[in-house]
Formats: C-alpha cells, structure tokens, sequence
C-alpha cells in the first residue's frame, strides 16, 4: 500500500466528513495514493466482520472506491485483543491494510482508553500495534497514525519507537498535541526527526494548506508520503497540485468546478438531508480556510437545488487557479483559527455514538 521509496499522498480520515462518497469523489481526481477510512471504535465487543461490510462499502469492491482509489481501514481501542479481533474480521471482510488511531483528541474517546490517551502509555501502543500486527497475515500492512504527543511535543520520540517495535510497517504523524486541539501552530520538524531514527515510512499530516506549505513541510521533514486533509477540501485542486509536484498523479486534474463538485457529491450520497448537511459542510470549510464566497447564501438554503441555484446565482461556480503557475485552483490565507472550530459538527462512531471530534478548549 505505501512504498518507502516512491512519494505518496494519502486523503486524510475524518470521522463525518470523508466517508465513501467523499473518498470516491476525492478519488476521481487522481492525486491520492489511497484513503484511510474514519474510524470504527472498538468499544466493549471486537467489531464484527458485517460491520466492516456494511460502514466500509469499497470492501466489497477490493478495498478500492468506484473512482480506483484504495482503502485503508482505521480502528481505535484500546484493548490490545478485541483490536486484533477486529482487525481479523475487518481482513475476512476484505481490508488490505489496517491504522491505528492514536490521535483522535474527543473527550469522550480519550476517556474511554482510545486515540490521543494512549499517547501517555507508550508500552501500550507497542502491545496494541503487535496484537493487531500478530492477528493478521503478514501481507496486510499494519500502520499508526500519532499526534506528537498528549502535551508535549518531544513524546513522539518514544511513541513512535514503540509503535516501530510493535511491527508498524509505517507511521502517519500530526504535527500537534493532543492538548493542542487543531489550534496552530503546527510542529513538522519533530516529524523530520522521529523519521530519521526510524527504519520505516512516516507520513507528515497537519496544516497542508497550500502549495508552499506542503514545500515547506517536506523541507522540515525531508518526508516523501504527507497526508492531506482539510486542505483537500478548503481547495479542491490542491491535492492534485502537490501530486503533479511528488510525481504521481495518475491523471490530469478533471475540470470541475464547485457546482460539478457538489452536484456529484450530492448524487453519490443519495439521502437528500444527509447531501444537503455535507455540502454544507464542504462549503463552510472552504469559506473558513479557501475562498467560498457564496457562503453567506448558501447557509440559508433549505434543499440540494436550492444550494445549487445559490450557487449558480453568485456566479462563483467557476473555481479559479489560485497560484501564478495555476498550480492549485485558489489558495487564500487562512482566517483567523479560532473561527475553524465552529466549522465541524459533532461527529459520530460506527457505532454511532454520538461524539465530538473538535476538544475543548483548554
Ligand atoms: C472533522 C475531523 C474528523 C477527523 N477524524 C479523524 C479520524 O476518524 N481518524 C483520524 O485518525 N484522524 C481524524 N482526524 C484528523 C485528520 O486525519 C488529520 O490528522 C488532521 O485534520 C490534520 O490534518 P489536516 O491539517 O490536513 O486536516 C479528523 C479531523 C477532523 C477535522
């Protein structure tokens, strides 16, 4: 799934946000390598293989969207055997490759021994990752996703060496702590360093907003495989503009523009409430972070057509090059921070559980 020596982008998981119409749309662009899925939490019982089935649709299609893109699949818990039993089920339903979460920073999760909490117990994510690691056949990769630590930013250290001696075959790293939330700023060079005492992968994540900062963040990291996840939707050609950069776009960009976006979103969704919420959604996290200016209008739409006629309305359904060499489409400084955490709704589990994904601030 993830090469050590070929560069590699990968779409970020977000719980409500890049679920499998999502990840089939970002798909169709070319740009990512593959797409880990949102987490599946493992609570008091090891997931069932049918769950897999039924939240992961592409496991019934070989673990890839309809667009070609393939699929991690993303467990959290932290009981080392109900993770390895559910990694199992999640490979007899088709997975080919498994994440660890242990960064996700949701008060109720942490308080349930899951994501970001296991940050404090670094012989614990060894045990989890080798449980995991020992339960399914050696070709499934194994991978973690960390944040650099609970509070402090030098804990990656040694997290990231237990998840390596758990049998990782990669890590995924986002440049913040725990206590952090999403707030700035981000930590890359940590990454740079955790990966050059490792002898595998590590995928930089955090901040990727625009052709410079993904510059920049290789530069401090010397990675070669980031993964993108606001960015990709804040600007919907960035991900193709770094993938021209990396050398691995498997495609030209396809024209589109926000209304095609939409429109296709809201057809692979299907439920009308459900398509009306996430484009919504969408629209808001490029207001926040890119250029939206329609924002205003389309909050107030009450259907899908009404969205779409806002849309058309204000005339913006072009989306422009943003950079002097059209690299990415429209690339705007970021708004004041603090405004992105109203951008995200309460997430939900699989096991739908209701949760917040954005912490409070500390
Ligand atoms: C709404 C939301 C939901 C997220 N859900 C997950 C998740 O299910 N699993 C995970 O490992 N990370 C999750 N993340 C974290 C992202 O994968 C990523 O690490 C983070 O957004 C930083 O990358 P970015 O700056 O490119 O967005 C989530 C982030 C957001 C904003």
């Amino acid at each position: 799934m993830l090469d050590p020596n070929t560069p590699a982008l990968i779409l970020a998981p977000m719980d409500g946000i890049t679920d499998a119409p999502m990840r089939a749309l970002q798909g169709s662009f070319g740009s990512f390598s593959f797409a880990v899925t949102e987490f599946l939490r493992v609570s008091a019982h090891p997931i069932p293989r049918k769950v897999f089935k039924r939240d992961i649709p592409e496991l019934s299609n070989g673990s890839k969207t309809s667009t070609d893109l393939p699929v991690q699949v993303q467990l959290l818990g932290g009981d080392p055997g109900r993770m390895a039993s559910s990694a199992y089920a999640a490979v007899l339903a088709g997975a080919r490759g498994i994440d660890i979460n242990f960064g996700c920073p949701a008060p109720t999760v942490n308080r349930h021994d899951g994501g970001a909490s296991l940050l404090n117990y670094p012989h614990r994510i060894r045990e989890i990752v080798s449980a995991v690691r020992d339960a399914v056949p050696d070709g499934i990769p194994v991978s973690a996703k960390l944040r650099l630590g609970w509070d402090d930013v030098d804990s990656i250290y040694r997290n990231a060496a237990m998840a390596a001696e758990g049998g990782a075959s990669w890590l995924t790293i986002h440049a913040r702590t725990r206590t952090q939330g999403y707030r700035p700023p981000v930590y890359w060079r940590p990454i740079g360093r955790a990966r050059a005492s490792l002898g595998l992968p590590v995928v930089a994540n955090g901040d990727i907003w625009t052709l410079q900062d993904f510059c920049r963040c290789r530069d401090e990291t010397g990675c070669i495989h980031f993964m993108l996840g606001r960015g990709a939707l804040a600007d919907p050609g960035l991900s193709h503009a770094i993938a021209t950069g990396l050398g691995i776009a498997k495609s030209p960009m396809p024209e589109t523009n926000w209304l095609r976006l939409f429109t296709g979103l809201a057809e692979a969704i299907g439920e009308p409430k459900l398509a009306l919420c996430r484009i919504k959604q969408w629209a808001k996290i490029a207001h926040l972070y890119g250029w939206f200016p329609a924002f205003d209008a389309i909050k107030l739409a009450q259907s899908v057509p009404e969205t779409l006629a806002c849309l058309q309305a204000a005339s913006i359904s072009e989306i422009l090059p943003s950079t002097e060499d059209g690299s990415s489409w429209r690339a705007f400084p970021m708004r004041d921070s603090r405004l992105v955490e109203d951008a995200f709704p309460p997430a939900t589990t699989g096991n739908n559980r209701p949760l917040t994904y954005i912490p409070t601030p500390v």
